[in-house]
């Protein structure tokens, strides 16, 4: 089969393979496995061949559209989900009860958007309950993790790959793809916060009512709230008012989709219908080198320092990153915790 190469901009040979082979050269991650998986799923779908029949796209993304928005401001996708059998509430049970409790979070859904994340009401419903009776109990409920399942998985893996051929040439080394599923009832609110991945929320089924801020805007989004938010000390933003002229607003239905780049604030108000969305999520090699070094300037500024931002400097940036993991290492090897060692940050997703 003869494959046809992407013409990149910022490649060392002017193609997906060399601006891969340029990420691999800096040492950054991931795995030599993971660099070659890239490379063939990038080779695979940049084929100039006829078109061999295979499973329908179930994205539509503007290429232009995305390579000017992507990780910059949000933009809408369309999809092709809406209706698709694993989302029925049935099957929603069905999976719910595959998969460990602690994947399952739900609460009350009558909250304002200044709510502390995960500090609604308990409805005092099981899942099962809550999901059966969702269009009038009031919850608001996300299945995380749903890759854990294969169906799921398969499901999860198929969107992304799509996602892929885009991101690739833009910010390579795509990796912890995880799947969110958000069920709520009508009028539900989701409370202001941000998530720390790549994110494109899928509308399946119902209305939302995206409120999103730039993540650059630091009148909303302070150096020192992204520093305490990496690092785990405070994973909790203050929202007020004089915000909300600021949010740019988006309205999805089945069928729509919208990007968030990292750490965008947002809050989320349902439709007067049952809501069931979709988030596909991943990381890369650069989206956490800058989690790395906001957890260096978070340990910096306790030492009473005050750190330029990522981006400032890249020679800074390089030195946070790699004198910041090689002091994590050492913590953990000597028993000791290490804040931000993980990168587990979750978030409140919707
Ligand atoms: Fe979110």
């Amino acid at each position: 089969m003869r494959r046809a190469l992407i013409p990149l901009a910022n490649s060392e040979n002017g193609t997906v393979q060399g601006a891969v082979a340029t990420w691999w050269n800096r040492k950054s991650l991931p795995t030599k496995h993971q660099v070659a998986t890239a490379i063939a799923k990038c080779d695979l779908l940049a084929t100039d061949d006829a078109p061999t029949p295979g499973p329908p796209r179930l994205l539509d993304i503007d290429g232009e559209t995305f390579r000017a928005g992507f990780n910059r401001s949000p933009f809408l996708v369309r999809h092709h989900l809406a209706g698709h059998p694993l989302f029925s509430l049935q099957r929603l049970i069905e999976l719910a009860n595959r998969l460990p409790e602690e994947k399952i979070k739900y609460n009350g859904a009558d909250i304002s958007v200044a709510t502390g994340l995960y500090e609604g009401p308990r409805t005092g419903l099981s899942v099962r309950d809550t999901i059966q009776q969702i269009e009038e109990c009031r919850s608001w409920m996300v299945i995380n993790n749903v890759e854990l399942d294969p169906e799921y998985r398969q499901l999860l893996d198929r969107c992304l790959d799509e996602v892929r051929l885009f991101s690739e040439p833009i910010d390579p080394g795509m990796f912890r793809m995880e799947g969110f599923i958000f069920i709520s009832s009508p009028g539900s609110v989701t409370p202001f916060h941000m998530d720390p991945e790549y994110n494109f929320l899928l509308q399946i089924r119902g209305k939302k009512q995206i409120n999103i801020w730039n993540s650059g805007d630091r009148s909303v989004l302070s150096e020192i709230t992204l520093e305490r938010y990496f690092s785990d000390v405070d994973r909790q933003i203050v929202f007020k008012e004089e915000y909300q002229q600021k949010a740019a607003i988006f309205e999805l239905t089945p069928g729509a989709g919208l990007h968030f780049p990292t750490v965008a604030p947002h809050w989320v108000r349902n439709g007067d219908e049952v809501s069931v969305s979709f988030s596909i999520t991943f990381r890369t090699p650069a989206s956490e080198r800058r989690r790395v070094v906001y957890c260096a300037n978070a340990d910096l500024r306790g030492k009473g320092l005050n750190p330029r931002p990522p981006g400032a400097s890249t020679f800074r940036d390089l030195a946070k990153y790699y004198g910041f993991r090689a002091r994590s290492g050492i913590k953990r090897a000597l028993g000791g915790h290490s804040p931000c060692g993980s990168g587990k940050l979750g978030g409140r997703r919707g």
